[in-house]
């Protein structure tokens, strides 16, 4: 899926400030951009615009797929929000498997999903665990892979490797990019690392995007 913005502006109602003026970007299909910018520069409004947490004021945002049909971000992304919320009481699956529920798997696909998705973030062995007993790193990782197990075209994920060490880090991007870059990834960042990583570098300074390609690092 495609990710187009166009001359997105953005100001709170209780706010004093335009906090986005005339953002625009465009993400190809399969690929992952890392938004960075200064904390308060509108990272995270600008991701919930795109997934529709946000009314949309001015401007236009849209995922096209191959044929250039246009989808709801509501319908096709999934999310990892910058504050993890998990069902402290279920087990590190049955959260999991949430995200694969919401995507009309059965029981035994949602299992599979959930244990796969486990692993590729670094927590086969605890799929029973509940997760009121995770580290924080450890429920930042069990929100990813639940985005991940909905097998939504585009994920869109604050921070997710926030609470995370670099090795950590490096397999959580490697989940979510994917081996077969199957879906277009957004993630805000504030580590070099990370965005060195993604394809795109979409920097949010005076409430617009200064894009550049991603350096190896
Ligand atoms: N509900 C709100 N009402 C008014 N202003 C808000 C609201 N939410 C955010 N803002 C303001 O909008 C600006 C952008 O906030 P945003 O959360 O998008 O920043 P951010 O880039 O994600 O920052 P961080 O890196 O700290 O997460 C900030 O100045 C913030 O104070
Ligand atoms: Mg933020």
């Amino acid at each position: 899926m495609r990710l187009t913005a166009h001359d997105v502006t953005y100001t709170y109602p209780r706010g004093d400030h335009q906090v986005l003026a005339g953002v625009d970007f465009e993400i190809p299909d399969g690929a992952s951009a890392a938004i960075i910018g200064p904390s308060g520069s509108g990272k995270t409004t600008l991701l919930s615009l795109m997934g529709h947490l946000l009314p949309m004021q001015h401007g236009t945002i849209h995922a096209l797929d191959s044929h250039g049909r246009e989808h709801s971000l509501a319908a096709t992304a999934s999310w990892v929000l910058q504050t993890v919320s998990l069902l402290p009481d279920r087990t590190a699956l049955d959260n999991v498997a949430v995200g694969a529920y919401s995507d009309g798997a059965s029981r035994a696909d949602a299992r599979e999903r959930s244990l796969k998705y486990l692993a590729q973030v670094g927590l086969a062995g605890r799929e029973h665990d509940p997760a009121r007993i995770l580290s924080g790193g450890e429920a930042q990782r069990v929100a990813i892979a639940r985005a991940l197990a909905s097998h939504r075209p585009i994920v869109l994920a604050d921070e997710p490797t926030g609470q995370l060490d670099a090795t950590t880090s490096s397999t959580v991007l490697d989940a979510m990019i994917g081996a077969h870059r199957e879906r277009t990834v957004v993630i805000v960042t504030h580590d070099p690392e990370v965005a060195a990583r993604c394809d795109l570098v979409l920097e949010l300074r005076d409430g617009r995007i200064h894009e550049r390609q991603s350096a190896p690092a």
